[in-house]
């Protein structure tokens, strides 16, 4: 039998059945391709005339195959702090824990060494596609953008704007601020890679002055570049920027007024985002990067995901490294699990996510967000093929016990990093030990 996990109504990962032997493409061009069950070798032949098959492998017994892992919201350059630092609200963990450690990305040793740590560690632990805040520093960012490309991972690459209420160790002066991220823009412009791109990334509003907010959502629009910024994380924060924005009437107005809205918009936490604000969202194509592993260390709050998919905003997963302390989006899916259970149980209703929903935020939904659905998030002819090879060795026992979906969910909840076996970017095997 075959095992699907998705949204509902939609076949958005075939995980292949887990007792049989299964073929899949192991690519090298291009290739995409629904993996589904073949027993016989006229289905293959069926299959060669239906795709482009260059090669063809033989999982080991309850291996599957499940799209790659989008991670819409992290701050590569927190890596270093992950773990450490979970015993402060926002504001005051950004002054403490976070604005000190990034500040140190002016050295370029320190900048290269830690990028290229985070970056093979979230692609061994599935990542295959991610969404990076860097530091306010140029040349460093570059280095992060050169950490994906020598890897092979998917990225969006953002030089980080602030230019007010920052310590004075680790601010930019508004105009060279806009000057420095248009350079970054359009040296990753240059650079022509096709799996690594620029992001605009302005902070948040709190650490934006409205000069550097309208030039940002300009040159987005110029080099025709994703946004990507923090909105209603923390009450805090909500309440700062109703203080600092007076004539804005919502948080999500300010970043609408300054043009950020007219480009592709990813929206980290949005807990306390109100009806209007939903809407305004939706409307202007932006999404929500769901963070719940950093929402609930931070003490942030619990969103309410299912009400955002309910009005029809695209959602993701978020790490939001080192608010959360996990770097692997499976710990996202799961953690997003959770909240939803509690936030139903709170509400009194019986309409948390399921599982298959939440690996589908962590995987589909998080190629909506990043604007990437046409190229990736499911395993489809057409789309890239950035996938996994997932195996219940080591540590899921039992694996045998139930159906091909109870062995696919066993290993979604249980698995780490040594299962997953193999890790596909535009068909390139970039992390794991490959298949036998
Ligand atoms: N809001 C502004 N900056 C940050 C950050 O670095 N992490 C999180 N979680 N929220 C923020
Ligand atoms: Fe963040």
């Amino acid at each position: 039998s075959t095992c699907r996990l998705g949204a509902p109504n939609e076949t958005r990962l075939v995980a292949p059945g887990c007792r049989n032997p299964k073929y899949f493409p192991n690519a090298r061009r291009r290739v995409i391709l629904a993996v589904v069950e073949v027993g016989r070798s006229s289905e293959l032949d069926d299959l060669r005339g239906r795709y482009e098959i260059d090669e063809v492998s033989v999982l080991p017994e309850a291996w599957f195959l499940t799209p790659g892992l989008v991670d819409v919201h992290t701050h590569a350059s927190q890596y270093p702090n992950i773990g450490i630092g979970l015993d402060l609200p926002l504001l005051e963990w950004l002054d403490r824990y976070t604005f000190p450690l990034e500040a140190k990305y002016l050295d370029l040793d320190f900048a290269s060494t830690a990028y290229n740590t985070c970056v093979k560690r979230t692609l061994g632990n599935g990542t295959t596609t991610a969404c990076y805040f860097g530091t306010i520093h140029t040349e460093s960012s570059k280095e992060l953008f050169r950490a994906c490309q020598r890897a092979g991972q998917r990225a969006f690459v953002g030089k980080v704007s602030m230019d007010r209420n920052s310590p004075e160790y680790y601010v930019e002066d508004t105009q060279s601020g806009i000057r420095e991220a248009r350079d970054f823009l359009r040296w990753t412009e240059d650079q022509k890679d096709p799996l690594v791109k620029g992001i605009v990334t302005p902070r948040f509003a709190v650490t934006s002055t409205e000069a550097s907010l309208e030039a940002l959502g300009e040159m987005a629009r110029t080099f025709h570049a994703p946004v990507q910024t923090h909105i209603s994380e923390n009450k805090s924060e909500v309440e700062v920027v109703r203080r600092m924005y007076p004539d804005a009437s919502s948080y999500a107005d300010v970043y609408k007024r300054a043009g950020l809205f007219d480009s592709k918009c990813i929206l980290a936490h949005g807990i306390y985002l109100d009806d209007d604000e939903i809407e305004l969202v939706k409307e202007r194509k932006a999404g929500i990067a769901h963070c719940p592993r950093s929402n609930s260390q931070l003490t942030s709050g619990m969103c309410d995901v299912r009400r955002l998919l309910r009005k029809g905003v695209p959602v993701g997963l978020g790490t939001d490294m080192s608010g959360g302390s996990a770097s692997s989006i499976l710990d996202a899916m799961r953690q997003a699990w959770e909240i939803s259970k509690l936030l139903s149980l709170q509400a009194g209703e019986s309409e948390a996510l399921t599982l298959d929903d939440c690996f589908a935020l962590a995987t589909i939904g998080g190629a909506r967000v990043a604007g990437l659905e046409d190229q990736i998030g499911s395993i489809e002819k057409g789309k890239a093929f950035d996938a996994l090879v997932l195996s219940p060795d080591p540590g899921v026992d039992f694996w045998d016990a139930g159906s091909p979906d109870q062995l696919v969910h066993k290993v979604l909840m249980l698995g780490d990093d040594r299962n997953i076996k193999a890790v596909f970017v535009a068909g390139r095997l970039v992390a794991g030990p490959g298949i036998p």
